[in-house]
């Protein structure tokens, strides 16, 4: 290959477009009803995937792409009593109805190969077999995390829009997939990816101040989210943290009662002023 490094005006070029894309990404549950794609464009997206980073390079993925309507509806119903069994097994979490799955072009469901564990850092002697094991379940899902996080950005680059499900992951709903799919025991449905066309453009969603989260050459305490605040965003700020489209909380019309006595902490730079850590 020639050589690949660019010069400063094209990276920041690249920069622009490429971050253009990251913002873009957002997570959608409502498509335009009734279209249709190319294969085509659905190998674009799974290209991207092949290209993520995987620990030792395993590849331990597989992609499964929904694009039969038959099987759609199929993947649908498994993920409508998922959506059922979140309501009642779950605290309070604000999950929307995923009947909106029935108007995507395509779903994708990325499958995690826990045989391919095997090519991580595995210990010499029983000493240390927990503490590599746990690390190689996050090494796993890590990489999971980066192929799906590739199939959003193509699925934005290229005009469409998706969401990322973790539901599927849970036994039950896995064990649904796998007798719909056929995939073998060893594969997991980790990420599902509805993909469509966005009903209306959702351009943003709460982000809090990057300086907030950004330490310097070492923790800085004044910067860590207490305990409390957690709790906060848990109960009061969750669903629309999730849902609107307004980056910054402190425009919320209703910034006031959603924060609370925590306004100061979500949209500043320092939410931990005494720098006391628990
Ligand atoms: C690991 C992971 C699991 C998620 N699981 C779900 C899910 O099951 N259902 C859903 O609607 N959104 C899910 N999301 C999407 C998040 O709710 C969403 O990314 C977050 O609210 C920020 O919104 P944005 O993606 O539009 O920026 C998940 C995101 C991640 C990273």
């Amino acid at each position: 290959m020639g050589d690949r490094r660019v010069s400063n005006s094209t990276a920041a070029d690249a920069y622009t477009h490429f971050i253009e894309v990251i913002r873009r990404r957002r997570s959608v549950r409502r498509f335009e009803p009734g279209r249709r794609i190319e294969r085509e464009v659905l190998l674009k997206i799974a290209e991207a995937a092949r290209w993520a980073p995987t620990g030792a390079n395993t590849q331990c993925f597989d992609v499964v792409i929904v694009d039969d309507p038959d099987m759609r509806e199929r993947v649908l119903d498994v993920f409508l009593a998922q959506s059922n069994r979140l309501i009642d097994h779950v605290k309070g979490f604000p999950a929307v109805k995923k009947t909106y799955m029935t108007n995507t072009v395509a779903i994708v469901i990325v499958l995690a190969d826990a045989r391919w564990k095997a090519a991580f850092p595995n210990a010499t002697s029983t000493e240390w077999e927990r503490e590599y094991q746990e690390n190689n379940e996050r090494i796993l899902l890590a990489s999971i995390g980066a192929a799906v996080q590739n199939v959003q950005l193509a699925v934005t680059a290229m005009g469409l829009t998706s969401a990322w499900l973790s539901g599927g992951g849970e036994d039950t709903t896995n064990r649904d997939l796998q007798a719909l799919l056929g995939y073998p025991d060893c594969l997991r449905a980790i990420g599902t990816i509805p993909i469509g066309y966005p009903e209306k453009d959702l351009a943003s969603r709460y982000r809090r101040p990057l300086q907030q989260m950004v330490h310097w050459n070492g923790y800085d305490a004044s910067k860590f989210r207490p305990d409390a605040m957690v709790t906060h965003y848990v109960s009061e700020v969750r669903p629309f943290a999730m849902y609107r489209g307004e980056e910054d909380a402190a425009h919320w019309e209703d910034a006031d009662k959603r924060l609370g006595p925590w306004r100061e902490a979500f949209t500043s730079d320092t939410p931990n002023p005494s720098a006391k850590l628990p």
